[in-house]
């Protein structure tokens, strides 16, 4: 029979050279990582084997295997953070494993219980509790992956399969902090597309997308805001989600805008978040809060009539990330802030509503869980 993951079973190896925490100044986003690593292999004959925490290290692959040559690899993105009292808590957890068994589904790469893989992932973050930083802005990454490890060129059903998580002490996603930015509209190149894997986590959606955003720069912009279809439907920014808001001059009424997940949008847990704050908190006199189609078109003939009052990407790296211009068909859209300051009033209120349930100054429902405490 083929054993389930079973976080009970988890065999811990310390890491004998322990490291000091790197000053929250000397972080830059995922280039530090913690002591230990998580690893669990799994094959189609036995299932999931025991998990183990163990030294971070290399790992040791045959060159055929899978996943440099077919792909086979997903990943997922979540933080840890440290409590005034000193607790570590996870945000949301669940809703990321939910995503990876997605993900591994697609691909055809094992499945799991989620609940025990977050067992074990806090059990990681319990031996290197005291590298989380400290301080609003920071918080440990954390980045599960499952690649596909048979070897062999024949293109197939992964029979091996490795699961690992590392973890990364991080400050914020952009050097320049939170610093509302500059897109290029891009409709020469395509994120995803209907049927494909645009709403998965595969590190194979991402390495298309770095060759538009560098030509972006090159012209001056630092992400690109991707467009989809004849439409010029409105996808993502970079690798975040997107939102945008409106106001209509006739009525006064005020709208916060994103994609719907039709299948080419990540199915992001901070625009779940924002999505499920923005419907509890803002007044329904006042705004309306959609999941619907809209295009650049609109975006630019909007902010021609001044309609247009702010736009976000939301992630988790940078949880929330200000725009202030989109470069489209050789001209500026600008988005307007806050006089002064780097960002719209709406995003700098869901920034701050978000960041109170993660660093436990606020409770909702079961977004946050300790995993660790610094007291003990
Ligand atoms: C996120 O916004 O969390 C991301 O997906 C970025 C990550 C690939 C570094």
């Amino acid at each position: 029979m083929s054993a389930p993951l079973d976080a009970s079973k988890v065999k811990i190896t310390k890491n004998t050279n322990p490291s000091k925490p790197t000053p929250n100044d000397k972080l830059v986003f995922g280039q530090t990582f913690t002591d230990h690593m998580l690893a669990i292999e799994w094959t189609k004959e036995k299932g999931w084997d025991v998990p183990e925490i163990k030294p971070y290290g290399n790992l040791s692959l045959d060159p055929s295997a899978c996943v440099f040559h077919y792909a086979f690899e997903l990943f997922e993105g979540l933080k840890a953070y440290r409590t005034p009292d000193n607790k570590i808590t996870m945000f949301r957890a669940d809703k990321n494993m939910e995503r990876m068994n997605k993900s591994a589904a697609r691909i055809c790469l094992p499945t799991f219980e989620s609940e025990e893989l977050i067992k074990l992932i806090g059990k990681l973050i319990e031996q290197d509790k005291r590298l989380v930083p400290e301080g609003q802005g920071y918080s440990l990454y954390i980045r599960p992956t499952m690649i596909g490890t048979t070897s062999g060129l024949g293109v197939g059903t992964p029979n091996k399969a490795l699961l690992y998580v590392i973890t990364s002490p991080v400050g914020p996603y952009y050097k320049t902090g939170f610093k509302a930015v500059k897109l290029e509209a891009t409709d020469y190149a395509t994120r995803a597309w209907p049927g494909g894997v645009g709403d998965k986590k595969l590190g194979a959606n991402y390495a298309p997308c770095i060759l538009p955003q560098l030509q972006a720069a090159e012209r001056g912009y630092q992400q690109n805001l991707w467009l989809f279809g004849p439409e010029k439907n409105i996808t993502e920014v970079g690798t975040m989600n997107v939102f945008f808001a409106f106001k209509d001059s006739a009525t006064g009424k005020k709208e916060l805008v994103t994609a719907p997940l039709d299948g080419t949008i990540l199915e992001g847990v901070t625009r779940d978040s924002v999505l499920t704050l923005a419907r509890e908190k803002l007044d329904p006199e006042e705004w309306t809060v959609s999941e619907r189609y809209y295009t650049i078109t609109e975006v630019a003939e909007r902010a021609a009539k001044g309609e247009l009052v702010e736009a976000f990407g939301s992630g988790t790296a940078a949880v929330v990330s200000p725009i202030k211009e989109i470069g489209w068909q050789g001209k500026d859209i600008q988005v307007p802030l806050l006089p002064g300051e780097q960002s719209g009033a709406l995003t700098k209120q869901v920034a701050s509503w978000i960041a109170d349930i993660q660093y436990g100054r606020e409770k909702h429902g079961n977004w946050s869980k300790v995993v660790a405490d610094l007291n003990n």
